[in-house]
């Protein structure tokens, strides 16, 4: 049994809409806990160093837009491989491609506007868990 941390952001397409309990109840539902939570206004800065990676894709300046366009909510989720879970929870990138009962299937919007983001790796977890929260932050 490997329990892990990993992160989720409910982008700004969520938070305009007002359907983050529906999102938060998909993660509670599948066992995940929300063990840190915080909803804040990105600034260009922080978006573009968060997606620093894909820095050189045609769609970063987009990205980083569409992630300054309204309040997110960082969280923290926490249970027994969380990473894959929450990955499986969320649903592929492009909401035409989720699969049924998927976050972005039910919610997305689009490719750009899908609702939320998650660590793609343990590796990746760690230090984008850092970028948003304290260890104290993290109760559970
Ligand atoms: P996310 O998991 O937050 O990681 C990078 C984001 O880039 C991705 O979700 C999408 O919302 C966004 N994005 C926009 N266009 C594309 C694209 N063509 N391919 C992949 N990701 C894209």
């Amino acid at each position: 049994m490997t329990i892990e941390n990993t992160l989720s952001i409910i982008k700004p397409d969520a938070t305009k809409r007002n359907i983050t309990g529906s999102i938060n109840a998909k993660f509670e539902d599948s066992g995940l806990n929300i063990i840190a939570q915080k909803r804040l206004q990105l600034t260009k800065g922080m978006a573009k160093k968060f997606y620093e990676v894909h820095k050189d894709r045609p769609f970063f300046n987009n990205l980083v837009d569409f992630m300054i366009s309204g309040p997110v909510i960082a969280q923290v989720l926490r249970g027994e491989n969380a990473v894959k879970l929450n990955r499986d929870i969320m649903g592929a990138t492009n909401p035409k491609e989720a699969e049924k009962g998927t976050i972005r299937n039910e919610f997305a919007e689009s490719i750009e506007a899908n609702s939320v983001h998650g660590s793609d790796s343990l590796e990746n977890a760690k230090s984008e868990i850092a970028f948003f929260f304290a260890e104290i932050e993290l109760v559970y």
